[in-house]
């Protein structure tokens, strides 16, 4: 079964309440007759009527919960939580109504941080700051958590590394700066993701342009520093590096390069040492290999909230409510 069946068929099993904002886009509908009629999951569409009426008249969305941003009887409760969680950087009431007003993604996620819903998709028409940024703002990362990340699940078709041809790649997304201890946290959560999704057992890759200390340079020491806190804080995962992402996923070149790894030559999780690199590194492997790249799915966020392509298709939003449902059937766990 194709990776993104296996998330549909997840998300059936225990049915979660994902709220569509984008009402002004037509694929929302599209998506959403879909979702509703294969019980992916259950639908809040935030829209004024005009907007359901005009871009959702072709579908059949019967099974949705429509709200009015601008008539809902739970809209003060929505005001005054904002007010709650913002008030140190001065949000008063009329901000937040005409913030929420404005910005439907900001509604959304007040909806999911009074109970009413489990999960937010955004971005078909509104750019990763956009979408992330409310959530960032009034969901947060989870306790413990520093920094929220953005990785792919990535499926390579007829390919004989990773998990089967599947890896997830990270940061590819969200963090614009690393560290070290960032990009420890990034490889955690990645192990963890990667166990969520794919089922097995997450094997990370720290990658660089130097494979353990061929080369020298803060950027390689970064790195290194990296595999060592994973090492330390979170012993249960299979880490290494730094490597390159040759001597991760081929095991001929890593009995040359890095013999004796516990990962080197089977990495399935790849942890990229800067933004532009997993970014670059997802879309090259996406259009090269004509693999399916399913995300960015934020990791860390306190409930999930997940970005989507401008360019996306119906069936992609599709793909991308299963994934957030999945994530939040763990996070009620
Ligand atoms: N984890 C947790 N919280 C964060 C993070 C993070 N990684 N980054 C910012 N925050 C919090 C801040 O602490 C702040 O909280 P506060 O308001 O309560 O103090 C809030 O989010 C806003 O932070 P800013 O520093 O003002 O950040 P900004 O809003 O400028 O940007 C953003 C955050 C949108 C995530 C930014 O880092 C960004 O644009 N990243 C790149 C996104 C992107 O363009 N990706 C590539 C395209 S995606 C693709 O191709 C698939």
């Amino acid at each position: 079964m194709a990776f993104i069946d296996e998330m549909m068929a997840k998300a059936k099993q225990d049915k979660k309440t994902i709220v569509l904002p984008e009402s002004m886009d037509e694929r929302t509908f599209a998506a959403a007759e879909k979702i509703l009629k294969q019980g992916i999951a259950n639908l809040i569409i935030i829209g004024k009527p005009e907007d359901v009426e005009k871009n959702g008249k072709n579908y059949d969305i019967s099974g949705a919960t429509i709200v009015d941003p601008f008539n809902d009887p739970n809209k003060q409760k929505y005001i005054d939580k904002f007010v709650e969680l913002r008030a140190k950087k001065g949000m008063t009431p009329e901000a937040a109504k005409e913030q929420m007003e404005k910005d439907y993604m900001y509604y959304a996620c007040l909806m999911c941080k009074c109970g009413d819903a489990d999960g937010v998709v955004s971005g078909a028409c509104h750019s990763t700051g956009n979408t992330i940024r409310p959530a960032l703002q009034l969901l947060k990362t989870k306790p413990g958590i520093h920094s929220v990340s953005g990785f792919f699940v990535v499926e390579v078709p007829n390919c004989e590394y990773g998990e089967q041809g599947r890896f997830v790649f990270a940061d590819c997304a969200v963090n614009t700066d690393f560290d070290s201890p960032k990009l420890a946290e990034i490889a955690e959560l990645s192990a963890d993701s990667f166990r969520q999704f794919i089922g097995a057992e997450p094997k990370v890759a720290m990658l660089s342009y130097s494979t353990m200390g061929s080369a020298k340079h803060d950027d390689v020491t970064k790195v290194a520093e990296a595999v060592k806190l994973v090492k330390e804080q979170r012993p249960d995962i299979k880490v290494d590096g730094e490597m390159q992402v040759d001597a991760a996923l081929d095991s001929t070149v890593a009995k040359l390069k890095a013999p004796g790894s516990p990962v080197a030559g089977q990495a399935n999780t790849l942890v990229f040492p800067s933004l532009e690199a997993g970014n670059i590194g997802y879309k090259l492997v996406q259009r090269l290999a004509k693999a399916n790249a399913y995300g960015p799915v934020l990791q860390g966020l306190s409930m999930p909230v997940n970005d989507l392509s401008r360019g996306c298709y119906a069936d992609d939003i599709v793909g991308v409510v299963a994934m957030t449902a999945v994530q939040a059937q763990e996070a009620n766990k």
